[in-house]
């Protein structure tokens, strides 16, 4: 199971981290550039002050305060300065560490900057030009101030580490925040799931969608369709099983009076004359109790024993099943179709199927009528079964209440329980078939029930 918070925050804190990393880096060049920039400034402070000490005396330059007195100047107790003056044009040290770096590039109005290695540490050096009157004569000397850089690291390395303490407290802080919403923001879950343990067994009402949040909406809908249609299926179950007690009823009426009748017959011929009636009744219930278990099996929700199999070999045996009462009616029973057609499907079913049209063709096609029964492929791959008649043909605005269960056209005489289509129509659906009543093509007034079966992809 997915836990929407952990999700969350697998989501979230990754990009964040990458972000804060980001961040961290950006943070701290800016922060090395702002304490460069402060430290470079004290440093041509430095500079400018030992300038300004500059003098000439008896045609040497000296500078007049110790070295000391700008050594005050430092920015850091670890950090080392070194100065250096010498002539600009000869490049001759006068005084200082005579040893230091010179600058990259000859120094002009501007101080420059720049870094270096002296005595094996990093430093960064100040040079700037400064003019001293000797004697009558102004000469240019160029003045080097040096500062290790441990004071900037130190400021850099504070500055970054405030600032990344400070963003990942924020990235803490969004974590529990988006933790603590989604709690919140489930909590209408929870009560809706109360809400539905609460429930009875028996209640199938929909669930009221107006407290959930939006998102979870579309969930509880489709929840409710399809408890609705458990809903619907359970109430036609519970329909069905009334209507079949229902109808079971008669025949068992029937049969019982026949039998009592029957009993009290003394005359073996007459007896013989109820008996053949109960057999007649018999036979009808015996149909009709086949009829609601197939009804029953057609509405399990998966095909229980699917196969692949030869339609026209099984129509052809379903139909001439039925030649039996065909001939009784003098009925012109045909069947074309040589080629194997293979479906898949129930085989019990499908028969079923089958023999309920052909039956139905037989029963409502008056005598000597002429009833077909057609296996071939649409197109490759797509079987078709059509079974025509010239009997009287179905009303079109009729076509789709016969195949409702029970429903029996006003005026149907031969006996039967409106069963036999409601069944076809259960099996087609379970079967991806798809089954239209139209009018036998020629003009004739007779029926035409057509299986059309879904294109076989293998
Ligand atoms: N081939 C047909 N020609 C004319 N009417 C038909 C034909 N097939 C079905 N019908 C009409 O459709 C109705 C429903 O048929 P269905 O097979 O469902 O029930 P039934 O034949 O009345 O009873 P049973 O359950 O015994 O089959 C029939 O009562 C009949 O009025
Ligand atoms: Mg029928």
């Amino acid at each position: 199971m997915i836990h929407l918070r952990s999700l969350l925050l697998r989501w979230l804190l990754p990009p964040t981290m990458a972000l804060w990393a980001l961040a961290f880096t950006v943070g701290y060049l800016h922060s090395l550039a702002q304490a460069h920039e402060a430290y470079d400034r004290t440093l041509l402070g430095s500079a400018l002050v030992l300038g300004e000490t500059l003098r000439a005396s008896d045609g040497l330059v000296v500078a007049q305060a110790p070295f000391a007195a700008f050594e005050m100047l430092r920015t850091d107790a670890h950090d080392r300065i070194y100065y250096r003056v010498a002539g600009l044009d000869d490049g001759r040290p006068i005084t200082g560490y005579a040893d230091l770096p010179a600058p990259p590039a000859p120094v002009g109005d501007a101080p420059a900057f720049y870094d270096a290695t002296y005595k094996d540490l990093p430093v960064r050096i100040v040079a700037l030009r400064q003019m001293v009157l000797v004697g009558s004569q102004s000469r240019p000397l160029l003045v080097q101030v040096a500062e290790t850089l441990e004071a900037r690291h130190q400021l850099t390395r504070r500055l970054v580490l405030q600032s990344a303490l400070a963003q990942l407290l924020l990235i803490g802080l969004a974590a529990a925040l988006i933790s603590f919403g989604v709690r919140r923001g489930l909590a209408p879950l929870k009560a809706l799931r109360d809400a539905v343990r609460r429930r009875g067994a028996n209640d199938l009402t929909p669930i009221d969608t107006r407290a959930v949040p939006r998102e979870v909406a579309p969930l509880i809908h489709a929840i409710n369709t399809h408890t609705e249609r458990q809903r619907q299926l359970s109430e036609a179950q519970l329909r069905f099983v009334a209507n079949a007690s229902h109808q079971l009823k008669t025949p068992l009426t029937l049969l019982r009076a026949q039998a009592a009748e029957a009993l009290q017959q003394t005359q073996a011929d007459a007896m013989r004359a109820v008996v053949e009636r109960l057999n007649g009744t018999t036979e009808s219930t015996g149909r009709l109790v086949g009829q609601l278990l197939s009804l029953a099996r057609s509405e399990l929700p998966v095909l229980v024993q699917a196969e692949a199999l030869d339609l026209t070999a099984l129509a052809h045996d379903a139909t001439f099943e039925l030649l039996a009462p065909a001939r009784a009616k003098r009925i012109d029973l045909g069947f074309e179709g040589a080629q194997p057609v293979i479906v898949h499907g129930e085989r019990v079913l499908l028969r079923e199927l089958v023999t309920n049209l052909v039956h139905n063709a037989i029963v409502y096609t008056p005598e000597r009528g002429k009833v077909t029964v057609t296996v071939g492929e649409r197109q490759p791959g797509q079987a078709v079964l059509t079974v025509d008649d010239d009997g009287p043909g179905i009303a079109a605005a009729e076509r789709e209440r016969v195949l409702e269960r029970f429903y029996r056209s006003p005026g149907t005489v031969p006996q039967g329980s409106g069963l036999g289509l409601a069944i076809a129509k259960e099996i087609c659906a379970r079967h991806g078939v798809g089954l239209t009543l139209t009018e036998v093509p020629g003009g004739g007034s007779g029926l035409r029930v057509e299986l059309l079966w879904p294109e076989r992809r293998d």
